[in-house]
C-alpha cells in the first residue's frame, strides 16, 4: 500500500517539475518539453489531488491563473481590455459567423470583410499621445500585461513619432499589433547560438518572447524585430475611422507597418476563397502565421456588433493549426468493411483536435502501417480535416519507448480460424451461412453485418428502425443470416427482443416490406458491390431500364455507362455472374421484389433549371424531393451559386439562403413547394 507521505513526496516532486516547466516556458521562454508532455503532467498532478484531499494545494501550480509566474518587469494597465478571437474551424463556421451577425443587427445588411493573416508572435499595445509613443505592453492575461517600452522603442519598425504630415492624429491612440520575426532571421539566429553554444530558441514566437520580455533593452536591440499593426484599442476620438480599410491606410500613412496579405472581400463567399488562397500560400510566407482573421469591414457595424467579455463579435479567427494533434496509439485494431477489406485503426489516449476529441485515426492500410513504421504505444501527429476521419500522418519517433510493438495484421480470423484472404473479396457478404463459427467476434459476422448496414440505409432499400445496434442483435440471435431472411421475419421473433413491443415490431415489418417496391437503382446500390456508389446505380439503371439486362450484362456492356471504369465493370461482371449472388436475386424476386425504373425525364417548366435544397421540408425528404425534381428534368446541386436558378428553402435554413438572396436567386419556401412543382 502506499503511504500518505509517498503521496506527499509524490505531490511536491510534481509541483516542482511543473513549476520549473512554467519558468522554463513563461520566464525563459525557453520550453524543454513538448505542450502534451506538459499537459499530462499538469493532469497528473490534479489527478493526484483531487484523489487526495488532504494534499496542500496552496503552492500548487494547479492554483495559479495560468501557472504564469510574473516577471520582475513592471505592470501594463490595459486601457480596454485586450481581447481573444473566436476560432472559426471551416467554412461553415464562417457562415455562421455571418448568420449571427446578421441576426443581432435584424437586418439584411451587406456585410464586406477585411481578411488578414493571424500573425503568430507576441500581442503589443502601443501608446501614443500626440503622435508620440510613450508607452509599450504586453497582453498578459487581457487586463494587465507587462511594461515592455525600453524594448519596443529599440525595434526600428515601430516609429517613436506618427508620421502627421498627410493625415490627422489622434489626441491619443493604442495601436495593438503583433511583434514577430521572420522564419529566415530566425533560423540563421538560432544556428549560429547553437554554434557557440548559446540559448537554442524551440520556436520563432519563443524567439521574440525571450526579446522583449527583457529587463536588459540590449538584447532586444540586437534582435531583428518586426511589427505588424492591426488594430485599435483606446482612441480619444470616437469615431475617426470608418472602416478597417480606411484604419489600414491610415496606419500605413502613419509610418506603422501593417502586412501586405490583407485583402477586402465583397461578401463571404469572397472571404472563404481568399482563407484558401492565404492557406496555401502560408508555408510560403516568411512568417508565421497560426490562423487567419476576418473582420467585418466597417467601423459602425463593427461597434453595433460589439464584443462578449472574451471577443469581438465583429471578427473571427480560422484557425488551422489545431486541426493537427497528437497523441499515444493505446492499441491498434482492424475493422472489418463489407466488401471484406481489413482497415488499420490506431485507437487513441483522446485528444482534442479543432474543437473535436479523438480517439480513433484511421491507418488506411497495412502498406501504410508499414510506411510510417506505427507502432503501439507510439506517440503519433494526427490531423482532422473538416468532416474527414481523423488519419495518422507521422510517429514522433523521438518520443518511441521500448515498449512501443509492431502489429501485425492477423492471417486467420481469431474466431473461426479462417484465412483472412477468405474475407478479401471483392463483392459483399449478402448470406453468412457459410461462416463456420457462431461467435459474434468473427471478422465474417462484421463484414455481413456492414453489409446490411448497407443495404438497409437511406439512399439504398430506406429501411426505418433498422439502426446498428438491432442489426447486431438480429444478426447475433441468429434470426439473419442472409440479406433476403429480412423478409422472413415474424412478429413473434422479434417482440419479445430489448427495445420493441407490438407498434414497434410492425412498424419495423411494414418499412421491410414495402422496401420490396423500389428504384431499380436503390437496389443496385444496396447490393453493395464494391465501386458502386448512388450515382453509378443510377446510371446503371438509366442505362439498363431493368434488371434482367444488367444481370445478362458483361465487361463490354458495363464500360458503356457513364461514370463506369474498368474497376467498376469488372467488379459488376464479377458480382453477377456469381452463382451465390444469382441465387440471392432470383430469392428476392420470389419473395416479390417489384422494382420501378424511372423512365427519361419529362419536359416540364422545370426542364434544365438548376435547383438547391435547404432547410427542412415538411412534405418530402430530401431525397424523394430530389428525385421528384430530377424527373421533371432539372438538375439538384448542393451549392448556391450565380447558376443557381431557384432555392428551396425549409426551416432552418443557413448560409445557403442568405447567399441565395445576395444574389438574387428565386426562393421557393416551404409553403409554395406545391404549388411550384405543380406550376398552379
Ligand atoms: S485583431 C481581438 N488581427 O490574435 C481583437 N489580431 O486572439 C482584435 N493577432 O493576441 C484583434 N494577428 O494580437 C487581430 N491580423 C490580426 C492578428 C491578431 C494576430 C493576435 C492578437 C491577439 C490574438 C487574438
Amino acid at each position: 500500500m502506499v503511504s500518505k507521505r509517498d503521496i506527499k513526496d509524490q505531490h511536491t516532486d510534481l509541483k516542482k517539475e511543473i513549476t520549473y516547466h512554467n519558468d522554463k516556458y513563461h520566464v525563459d521562454d525557453s520550453p524543454e518539453i513538448s505542450d502534451r508532455e506538459y499537459d499530462l503532467l499538469f493532469k497528473k498532478l490534479k489527478d493526484l489531488e483531487s484523489k487526495h484531499p488532504f494534499l496542500d494545494v496552496s503552492d500548487s501550480p494547479t492554483n495559479q491563473v495560468g501557472g504564469v509566474k510574473l516577471s520582475e518587469l513592471k505592470a501594463f494597465v490595459h486601457e480596454l481590455p485586450m481581447l481573444s478571437l473566436d476560432n472559426a474551424f471551416d467554412e461553415q463556421d464562417l457562415f455562421d459567423f455571418e448568420k449571427r451577425n446578421l441576426n443581432k443587427l435584424k437586418d439584411s445588411v451587406l456585410f464586406d470583410y477585411i481578411v488578414e493573416p493571424k500573425i503568430d508572435g507576441i500581442a503589443i499595445s502601443l501608446l501614443y499621445e500626440d503622435g508620440v509613443l510613450i508607452k509599450a505592453g504586453t497582453r498578459g492575461d487581457g487586463a494587465v500585461g507587462e511594461d515592455v517600452t525600453h524594448n519596443v522603442l529599440t525595434i526600428k519598425g515601430i516609429p517613436t513619432k506618427l508620421n502627421s504630415k498627410n493625415t490627422k492624429i489622434p489626441k491619443k491612440i493604442e495601436i495593438r499589433g503583433e511583434i514577430f520575426v521572420k522564419i529566415s532571421d530566425f533560423k540563421s539566429l538560432n544556428n549560429t547560438f547553437k554554434k557557440s553554444n548559446q540559448k537554442v530558441f524551440a520556436n520563432p514566437r519563443n524567439f521574440v518572447a525571450g526579446s522583449v520580455r527583457q529587463l536588459d533593452s540590449s538584447i532586444a536591440s540586437r534582435r531583428p524585430l518586426n511589427i505588424y499593426c492591426h488594430s485599435v484599442g483606446f482612441i480619444s476620438e470616437g469615431s475617426f475611422f470608418e472602416t478597417q480599410v480606411d484604419m489600414v491606410k491610415t496606419f500605413q500613412g502613419w509610418g506603422l507597418p501593417t502586412s501586405d496579405d490583407c485583402k477586402l472581400c465583397k461578401n463571404i463567399e469572397e472571404v472563404n476563397s481568399y482563407v484558401s488562397h492565404l492557406t496555401r500560400k502560408r508555408d510560403g510566407l516568411d512568417y508565421e502565421i497560426d490562423g487567419i482573421v476576418i473582420k467585418v469591414n466597417d467601423k459602425s457595424l463593427q461597434n453595433m456588433l460589439g464584443a462578449s467579455s472574451r471577443s469581438p463579435r465583429w471578427a473571427i479567427a480560422k484557425k488551422f493549426a489545431a486541426e493537427e494533434g497528437e497523441s499515444k496509439i493505446i492499441s491498434i485494431s482492424f475493422q472489418m468493411g463489407r466488401t471484406g477489406a481489413l482497415t488499420p485503426v490506431a485507437n487513441l489516449e483522446p485528444v482534442k483536435i479543432g474543437g473535436v476529441t479523438i480517439s480513433n485515426a484511421t491507418l488506411h492500410n497495412m502498406d501504410e502501417v508499414k510506411r510510417l513504421d506505427v507502432r503501439q504505444n507510439d506517440y503519433v501527429k494526427i490531423i482532422r480535416a473538416g468532416d474527414v476521419i481523423p488519419k495518422v500522418t507521422a510517429v514522433l519517433i523521438n518520443e518511441r519507448k521500448a515498449a512501443a510493438k509492431k502489429v501485425l495484421p492477423p492471417s486467420h480470423c481469431p474466431t473461426c480460424k479462417e484465412p483472412i484472404s477468405f474475407f478479401e473479396s471483392n463483392t459483399p457478404m449478402l448470406d453468412c451461412n457459410k461462416l463456420k463459427t457462431t461467435d459474434r467476434k468473427c471478422f465474417g459476422f462484421s463484414q455481413f453485418k456492414e453489409t446490411l448496414k448497407h443495404f438497409v440505409s437511406r439512399n439504398a432499400m430506406d429501411i426505418e428502425g433498422l439502426g446498428q445496434r438491432t442489426i447486431d442483435v438480429f444478426v447475433e440471435i441468429g434470426i439473419l443470416k442472409s440479406v433476403t431472411d429480412l423478409y422472413k421475419l415474424s412478429k413473434s421473433q422479434i417482440i419479445d427482443l430489448e427495445g420493441f413491443a407490438s407498434k414497434s415490431t410492425e412498424k419495423l415489418l411494414d418499412s421491410i416490406n414495402s422496401s420490396l417496391t423500389t428504384d431499380l437503382h436503390r437496389f443496385v446500390y444496396a447490393l453493395g458491390i464494391k465501386e458502386i456508389g448512388l450515382e453509378t446505380s443510377k446510371n446503371l439503371s438509366k442505362y439498363f431500364t431493368n434488371l434482367n439486362s444488367i444481370q445478362a450484362a458483361k465487361y463490354d456492356d458495363f464500360i458503356q455507362v457513364d461514370d463506369v471504369g474498368e474497376v467498376a465493370a469488372t467488379n459488376l461482371e464479377n458480382f453477377f455472374s456469381n452463382i451465390d449472388n444469382k441465387k440471392i436475386i432470383n430469392e428476392f424476386l420470389k419473395l416479390g421484389l417489384n422494382l420501378k425504373y424511372q423512365n427519361k425525364s419529362k419536359a416540364s417548366h422545370l426542364t434544365n433549371k438548376v435547383i438547391v435544397i435547404t432547410g427542412k421540408l415538411s412534405q418530402y425528404s430530401r431525397e424523394d424531393l430530389k428525385g421528384q425534381l430530377e424527373l421533371m428534368g432539372a438538375k439538384v446541386t448542393n451549392s448556391v451559386s450565380a447558376k443557381t436558378d431557384f432555392l428551396i428553402a425549409g426551416e432552418d435554413s443557413g448560409s445557403k439562403l442568405s447567399k441565395a438572396n445576395k444574389l438574387n436567386i428565386k426562393i421557393i419556401s416551404d409553403e409554395n413547394l406545391e404549388s411550384f412543382i405543380n406550376k398552379t
